[in-house]
């Protein structure tokens, strides 16, 4: 069977880091060429994954190889023309979330899979990390009981993201929410239904020109529960964790460090509370084991792998798409929401 042929688009951060290698892994597909509009970038990452062919410009790309699929790593604003472009020369097109900044490309480019009868997907890369797989199968279980509502925890370094004063983050719609916004908007729209009001909170603790807010809580209704979100952007480490509180118990789950427990502690006195601390510390230690056994096993992969793989499935046999377009879609119409709260609030538009 011939092999799907890959081209990508950005050589940056994510580019090189999660896509080109989860293709290189993979043994039905060969990356044919890369693009960037930095030559040298693009050249040099050609080199370094053993990729045949590089470009700048990419309509070329497309022109020139015949790609069954184009992944698309550049900065959001420009997904949907790209994605368009990709679409309308017969490849099938997957992309880094967030799908678009704009509900109406989000619809655009809908419309442009359907009418070249490909397939359209987003990288919604947290969905596919196993613990969180996991929670989603104890919430649907009934193991935490009736399901009362989630609470996220991102931190972005400092160093990495706010810093980082003419870097296109803070061109986004929101500025850097819009950046790890959407994480924290696909995560919600797994578990909350029908969402009609979002409430942004922010301060400045840096007081930097370039970013008016670098600190936020965001409170998330849906019909079924609320989504309590804290995004820090002025630490100077990594977090990203998410508790999912049940009426029987709640399950935590570490994203980092892959780690997911579940607390059911039902009355309030020392034996319990050490009797969890163990069954916790037993949980944490089971998990560590069972993650260090498939580290040696080759078998713990990350969710970007996963979804690009899955959307490679559904290309050679027809099985279901990792993210849909609609989920994409949905993913953007909560971050207009966001970001329209908190540019109201604090008179930002
Ligand atoms: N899932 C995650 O955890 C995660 C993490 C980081 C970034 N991202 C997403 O990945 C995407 C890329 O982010 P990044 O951090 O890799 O950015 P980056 O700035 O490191 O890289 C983007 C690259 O795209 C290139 N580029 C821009 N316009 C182009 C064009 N028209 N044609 C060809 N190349 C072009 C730039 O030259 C740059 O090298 C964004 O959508 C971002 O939100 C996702």
């Amino acid at each position: 069977m011939e092999k799907l042929k890959v081209g990508v688009v950005g050589c940056g951060l994510i580019s090189k880091l999660r896509h080109i290698p989860a293709y290189k892994r993979l043994k039905d597909l060969d990356v044919m060429a890369v693009c960037d509009l930095n030559e040298e970038l693009a050249k040099n990452t050609a080199k370094e994954f053993d990729i045949p062919n590089f470009y700048t410009d990419t309509s070329k790309m497309f022109d020139e190889e015949d790609l069954d699929i184009v992944d698309i790593c550049v900065p959001p604003q420009i997904h949907a023309a790209i994605a368009i472009e990709a679409m309308e020369s017969g490849a099938h097109v997957i992309m880094e979330k967030p799908m678009a900044t704009k509900v109406s490309d989000c619809k655009e480019m809908i419309r442009v899979s359907k009418n070249n009868n490909v397939k359209l997907s987003v990288v919604h890369n947290d969905l596919f990390h196993s613990p969180f797989i996991k929670a989603k199968e104890l919430v649907s279980n009934g193991e935490i009981g009736d399901f009362r509502g989630i609470k996220i925890f991102l931190s972005t370094p400092k160093h990495y993201m706010i810093d980082l004063k003419d870097h296109w983050y803070h061109k986004l719609p929101g500025g850097v929410i819009g950046e790890t916004g959407p994480h924290i908007s696909y995560m919600s729209l797994e578990f909350l239904d029908n969402i009609q009001n979002v409430d942004v909170f922010a301060k400045s603790f840096l007081n930097y020109s370039w970013a008016p807010y670098d600190d936020f809580r965001i409170e998330i209704e849906g019909e079924n529960g609320f989504s309590s979100v804290a995004l820090a952007y002025t630490t100077d480490y990594w977090a990203a964790r998410v508790d999912i509180i049940g009426t029987k118990a709640m399950l935590q789950i570490d994203l980092n460090s892959m780690l997911i427990i579940k607390h059911d502690l039902s009355e309030l006195s020392y034996v319990p509370i050490a009797k969890q601390t163990l069954s916790s510390l037993r949980q944490r230690l089971g998990n560590t084991i069972s993650k260090t056994a498939n580290v040696i096993s080759g078998r713990q992969r990350i969710g970007t792998e996963i979804v690009v793989e899955k959307f490679a499935e559904s290309i050679l046999n027809g099985t279901p798409l990792p993210v849909t377009a609609e989920e994409g879609l949905e993913t953007t119409r909560l971050m207009e929401m966001i970001v329209a709260n908190y540019q109201e609030k604090y008179n930002l538009s």
